[in-house]
């Protein structure tokens, strides 16, 4: 197996791999360090099912229990249990209808985000397969929020050093102006406390903590807040810190959500887009809840 980076600052490109097949524990061993040393990694040709990529992302430790994450009912689910559908279709496997609630929800996935950050536990990595992809557009970004953070002047680092953010995915979807949730919704995406500066538990390094999701700071005029997110996020998000996903068919591509943020691009929702997302638990809150 080899990693050739193909961006300046991060990202790994893997090749000499098959990982529809069991790995070894030296091939598991060299995709960890892989992932310490990239934060993304991207393969080509992987003809994965859901139980191999669910066999594949379990060798790094448990997936994340994906109750509370979305609007989509149990029994609206296009996918079995521990797969986390980020496609847009619906049961029926056809895109959904251009007012649906689901798909509306979904659009969130195109502001800059980290996967899970409105959970107490956010999640470690996200691990994403593309089984068909659309014609136009629906490119994958990602941002290093490691180099993001070594680029703050160090005023700013000290400002935020110690900041808590509250994350929800009321926050992000708010934002494109969806307002309305049941009482059963609002329980469920109550916000959760996360800090603003995180150190990687493997690395010792730290970086920004930024998502979307994040709409208010503790002990912060919302105001305030707001415009220092939306600072931070600009300056994180710079084509410099930025590399850009182009999908093949059957690329997977599996990213550390504790030192990445991303977004998908729009793309034609006339077409099918069927990407499959296995999710890894992470270990502990970034910061105590109240
Ligand atoms: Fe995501």
């Amino acid at each position: 197996m080899q990693i050739c980076q193909i961006h300046p600052l991060f990202v790994g490109e893997v090749s000499g791999i098959d990982i529809t097949r069991p790995l070894s524990p030296p091939e598991v061993a060299a995709i960890e360090a892989g992932m310490n040393d990239h934060a993304v990694l991207v393969f080509h040709d992987q003809k994965l099912t859901d139980e191999q990529q669910m066999a594949f992302t379990v060798n790094f430790g448990p997936l994340e229990d994906a109750r509370g994450g979305n609007i989509t009912k149990p029994e609206e689910r296009r996918l079995g249990v521990g797969m986390n559908d980020v496609s847009n279709l619906g049961k029926d496997h056809r895109p959904l209808e251009r007012d649906s609630r689901l798909r509306l929800f979904n659009l969130g996935n195109m502001l800059w985000h980290s996967d899970s950050s409105f959970r107490a536990i956010p999640a470690r990595w996200s691990l994403l397969s593309a089984r068909v992809v659309n014609p136009v557009g629906g490119n994958t970004e990602y941002a290093d929020m490691r180099a993001a953070y070594d680029a703050l002047d160090d005023a700013t680092k000290k400002l935020i050093e110690d900041l808590v953010c509250e994350h929800s995915l009321m926050y992000s979807r708010g934002s494109l102006g969806m307002l309305d949730y049941s009482e059963e919704e609002r329980a469920m995406f109550k916000p959760v406390r996360q800090r603003l500066v995180r150190t990687h538990p493997a690395t010792g390094r730290k970086s920004l903590y930024l998502s979307s999701h994040a709409g208010s700071i503790v002990g912060m005029p919302m105001a305030d807040a707001r415009i220092l997110l939306r600072d931070l996020t600009e300056h994180a998000t710079q084509p410099q810190f930025v590399y850009v996903h182009r999908w093949r068919t059957w690329d997977f591509v599996m990213w550390d959500n504790q030192r990445t943020m991303h977004r998908v691009r729009r793309y034609d929702d006339n077409h099918p887009r069927d990407m499959r997302r296995t999710t890894l638990a992470g270990h502990a809150p970034t910061v105590a809840q109240v």
